[in-house]
């Protein structure tokens, strides 16, 4: 039995995800309780909650559920904690003055205003695969296009751009011996306990975080690093430790999340031509299919909070200090709210899905942003394309917090 339809497989393994999300596992979890008790080999356990209601409400109580003790799985130590604490783990009213300093760049409208420099972008990129007929979609596009607006919105070089997306490919795959040699569950990563991810590409990207503040602050320029250290008019602004989490908390969330959403578009529209030829025919479906792409990859398949006192969720005891997982990648399926989950559908609304969390104060920064590079990619690369077929294997991360397509062979025909 393939693992994605084995309702028993194993939802903490890595290596389960390289077979696709265990949408069976998942599936028999919301059926149960919705609630589940997951024992861990090397942490204190944890409640695995899957219904998409469920989410919600412990997404919207962020004064029982805090982000203060960590949003991984992993155990911290309070030193751990602390070193490597960003926004995301913060709770208010903490979380609410540090979310108003960095906040205006990511508004919808001032990310609107990127549109003209996203599409020139897109139009690069594809025109530097144009006239191929096969190539990896993930390499050659969903890779760059991100990598691209993350170097032009920080203001760097095209090539740090790409050595930042390298950095941010080992902490986010740090469970991947395709994106690093310190391979968390299969080597020891102690060294590096103080850094994001348990990465000693933490270690290098703080550095440079740490170069380009002080180069900004002598030399301010229209980029982001700069509006992110300008002094602000209703409070501190970042101190250096701050701004070195934030800028790692930027590569590290706001590329391979965006990359593997594309990459999950595309092989849903390359699996149903039928919704593919709708999309190209009919433009104004694009808003609808891009919330489906979403839905559908919910890249990010969990965060984690703590119970700050006894309280209860799905009707079960939960007490304090109890590990909470909430897992978007069940409840984006959760066919409670969702009818034919398992059917992409770019015309489903209403379409309220937890990928970017929803009702949390924590709500995806980069949310317009990644909603607008993923627009932009498809209204630019299908009117180009007269067919196009995956062809060769897809292969896919070795992660259970990231779903990610790492490598999705396609043939096309150009127009
Ligand atoms: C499709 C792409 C993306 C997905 C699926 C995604 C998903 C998420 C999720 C699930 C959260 C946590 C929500 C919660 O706890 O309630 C989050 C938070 C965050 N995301 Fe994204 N994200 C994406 C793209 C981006 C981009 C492009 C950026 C930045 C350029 C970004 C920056 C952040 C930041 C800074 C936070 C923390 C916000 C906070 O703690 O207040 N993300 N994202």
């Amino acid at each position: 039995m393939e693992i994605s339809a084995d309702p028993h497989a194993d939802i903490l393994s890595h290596d389960t995800f390289t077979h696709g999300v265990p949408h069976a596992a998942f599936g028999r979890l919301r059926d149960s309780s919705g609630l589940t008790w997951i024992s861990e080999q090397d942490g204190a356990g944890f409640w695995a909650v899957t219904r998409y209601e469920d989410v919600l409400h412990v997404s919207k109580n962020p004064q029982i559920f805090s982000s203060a003790k960590g949003i991984r799985l992993e155990d911290m130590t309070t030193e751990e904690t602390e070193a490597r604490r960003t926004m995301m783990e913060l709770d208010p009213p903490q979380h609410t003055a540090y979310r108003r300093l960095v906040g205006a760049p990511f508004s919808r409208r001032e990310v609107l205003a990127y549109e003209d420099a996203v599409r020139l972008l897109a139009r690069e990129v594809i025109e530097s695969v144009y006239g191929q007929t096969e190539f990896d979609f993930v390499e050659a596009i969903a890779r760059a296009l991100p990598m691209r607006m993350l170097g032009s919105l920080l203001g760097v070089s095209d090539a740090d751009g790409h050595w930042l997306v390298e950095k941010g490919d080992a902490l986010i795959g740090n469970a991947d011996p395709e994106f690093t040699q310190h391979v968390v569950d299969l080597v020891s990563t102690d060294e590096y306990r103080l850094m994001p991810f348990r990465s000693p590409a933490g270690l290098e990207l703080f550095d440079y975080a740490g170069k380009q503040a002080l180069d900004r602050r002598r030399n301010p320029k229209p980029d982001l690093i700069s509006k992110l250290l300008e002094p602000k008019i209703d409070g501190e602004p970042l101190s250096d430790h701050e701004f070195k989490n934030f800028f790692t908390l930027l590569v590290a969330a706001g590329n391979d999340t965006t990359r593997y959403t594309m990459a999950a578009g595309l092989e849903a529209l390359m699996q149903n031509p039928d919704q593919l030829e709708d999309l190209r025919t009919n433009p104004a479906l694009m808003d609808d299919a891009v919330e489906e792409i979403l839905r559908w990859g919910s890249v990010t398949m969990h965060f984690r909070r703590t119970a700050k006192e006894d309280t209860q969720v799905a009707g079960t005891h939960i007490k304090a200090g109890d590990k909470i997982v909430l897992f978007y990648i069940s409840a984006d399926y959760d066919e409670r709210r969702f009818p034919n989950p398992y059917q992409f559908n770019i015309r489903r609304t209403p379409n309220d899905h937890v990928a970017f969390g929803l009702k949390s104060p924590h709500k995806c920064l980069g949310e317009h942003l990644a909603r607008l590079e993923i627009k932009v990619l498809f209204e630019e690369l299908l009117p180009r394309v007269s067919s196009i077929k995956l062809h060769g294997v897809i292969q896919r991360l070795r992660s259970n917090f990231i779903s990610g397509i790492k490598h999705l062979p396609v043939q096309v025909q150009w127009k």
